[in-house]
């Protein structure tokens, strides 16, 4: 990243947003017009090469997107799901070939067949009725289980909004510090995949001095298997909305950007329709509620790359930067946004906040086990019996979430990923013996993550699984890094060799390739790739094994 470029992007303010103007400029052909390229380069100051690097980066605003009507769903619960041959049959028999792109995880993981038509997500059995969809004759909602099992902390339905509001406004007669107080005290730790406590944040970027400040919003869900963000913004956006504005109080932030993905296209308009009701009843502004505190919101509309989830490839990418990913420190709570102090965190952690403050956090920290306190929620796939959104209390045993829960699998199932596609591959034999949390999972060698569930059934063949993982990281790589950028085109290339022709991987080359991933990766892309390729090598030896040369290692 440039400094220097996140000066020149924040001169204009976050209102007239250059990522936004360039998302814009290809809203009606899938990628920016050139002379609109050109103009923002040069009133933004930027280099063409700079803009070009960054349009050029992402699915929906590069070249290659160009006239595209229609997008099928490749994330991981679709494939193992087995649905979209079908999807695609189906799609080509209406649009020709260059109008068919394709989008990573519209989050309909309960329900596969999952595709995105004219910014509306489809899945189930909509791809049966697309000539209406075509027409606009047919409308469709998803359905999936909400259930909580133990405290609904996220779940549980909240009063109408001036009610609800209660806890925001009660927050501003106490003093910032003694809400970090009450934070500390609650454990909360990042839900959005690497656990690390909030307050740690929010006092940091409290203590750094500056007169601009923002919280941003993690809402870019990319893990495909996950969806629980997508339930919360759409289910629950106040909870989230309340929690950014109790961090901006704590802090001293003055904006809350929410960074949304555009696959979630639903999410962004249920969010700015929520933002606008706090508009209208004062809960947001200049001197809320005449307490002296000014805070508003940005919604940015993110443009389809999974990398922009890592906290400051998300940055740059506001900027509109390449999203690569950044060297830390300085850490964003004292360089981040427009090189201003920010902090960023998950949907699931933010929406924590309003339940600590009206209930206290020594009432949160006493759900859970240990250090993982509070509640997690579980996103399970349409291999379960009831697939859905469950919010247990961390410690609750898997198996209870796997059978009482989600009422067991469709079909026999071999491994679930859980995690997202730097979790583990973790075995079903293993499952009883793990509880939901986060050192339960580290401890056996996987990774609670954003707690996404893709059940691998039986017959898939986990070959064909890993393969996947590598593809997927050469995707989203952001460049960055050799070992990311090359090792993941590389692990690919091996595994489709060994799977299309005689040729067999060199166990030891694999045992190289994912040492020099797991050490030299920058950020947990290339870094986390190795985890579930481990697993499946430790735990499905015996599949595996006629595609290596000697024993796996
Ligand atoms: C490749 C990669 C993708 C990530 N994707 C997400 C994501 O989609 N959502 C998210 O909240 N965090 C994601 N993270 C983690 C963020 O970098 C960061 O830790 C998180 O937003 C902090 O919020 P939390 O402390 O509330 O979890 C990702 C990290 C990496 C390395
Ligand atoms: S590990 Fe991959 S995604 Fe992460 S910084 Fe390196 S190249 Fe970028």
């Amino acid at each position: 990243m440039s400094k220097n470029l996140s000066h020149l992007s924040g001169r204009k303010g976050l209102e007239y947003n250059l990522f936004e103007q360039l998302g814009l400029s290809a809203k009606g052909t899938g990628t920016p017009d050139k002379n609109e390229m050109e103009r923002l380069q040069n009133e933004f100051l930027f280099g063409k090469a700079n803009i070009h690097g960054t349009v050029s980066f992402y699915d929906f605003l590069k070249q290659e997107n160009e006239g595209k009507k229609i997008y099928t769903c490749n994330g991981s619960a679709c494939m193992t799901a087995n649905t979209q041959d079908k999807v695609k049959n189906e799609i080509a028999n209406h649009f020709p070939s260059d109008a068919i792109g394709e989008m990573c995880c519209l989050g309909r993981c309960h329900e596969n067949s999952a595709f995105h038509y004219q910014g509306k997500n489809y899945s189930g059995q909509a791809i049966d009725h697309l000539q209406a969809i075509i027409q606009n004759q047919y409308t469709y909602q998803d359905t999936y289980t909400v259930n909580a099992f133990g405290t609904p902390v996220i779940t549980r339905p909240y009063p109408e909004l001036g009610e609800y509001y209660e806890i925001w406004s009660s927050c501003l007669k106490k003093t910032p510090i003694s809400l970090l107080e009450e934070l500390q005290t609650s454990g909360l730790r990042g839900r959005g995949g690497a656990g690390f406590p909030i307050a740690f944040k929010l006092a940091s970027c409290r203590e750094t001095e500056s007169n601009t400040k923002y919280i941003v919003c993690n809402a870019d869900e990319g893990d495909p298997g996950a969806y629980s963000d997508r339930y919360i913004m759409e289910h629950r956006p106040h909870a989230l909305l309340m929690g950014m504005l109790i961090a901006g109080y704590i802090t001293g932030a003055q904006w809350g950007v929410l960074y949304i993905r555009a696959e979630y296209p639903e999410s962004i308009s249920t969010i700015a329709d929520s933002v606008a009701q706090l508009e209208q009843a004062g809960f947001i502004g200049e001197n809320i509620l005449d307490s002296g505190f000014n805070f508003n919101f940005k919604i940015i509309k993110a443009q389809g790359a999974y990398i922009c989830g890592e906290e400051t490839a998300l940055l740059s990418s506001i900027e509109g930067q390449r999203p690569e990913v950044r060297v830390r420190p300085p850490f964003p709570t004292q360089k981040g946004l427009f090189n201003q102090p920010t902090v960023v965190n998950n949907v699931e952690t933010l929406a924590c906040i309003p339940y600590i403050m009206e209930l206290g956090g020594t009432s949160f920290a006493k759900i859970g086990k240990g250090k993982s306190t509070g509640t997690k929620l579980i996103s399970l796939d349409g291999y379960f019996n009831r697939p859905g959104i469950y919010e247990v209390d961390m410690g609750t045993p898997m198996s209870k979430v796997i059978h009482q829960l989600g009422g067991g699998f469709k079909i026999p199932v071999k491994a679930i990923h859980i995690g997202g596609p730097l979790g583990g591959i973790v075995p079903v034999h293993k499952l009883d013996t793990l509880t939901a949390d986060f050192e339960s999972f580290a401890q056996s060698g996987f990774l609670l993550g954003h707690a996404s569930y893709v059940c691998i059934p039986t017959s898939y063949p986990i070959i064909e699984y890993i393969k996947h993982l590598f593809l997927f990281t050469a995707h989203e790589s952001c460049g960055k890094c050799f070992p990311c950028r090359i090792g993941s085109t590389r692990g690919y290339e091996m595994l489709e060799k060994a799977t299309t022709s005689e040729y067999k991987i060199d166990k030891k080359l694999m045992a190289d390739l994912l040492e020099t991933l797991e050490i030299g990766s920058l950020c947990a892309l290339g870094g986390g790739l190795p985890l579930p390729v481990k697993n499946a090598l430790t735990y499905f030896e015996d599949e595996l094994a006629k595609y290596f040369s000697a024993p796996l290692p």
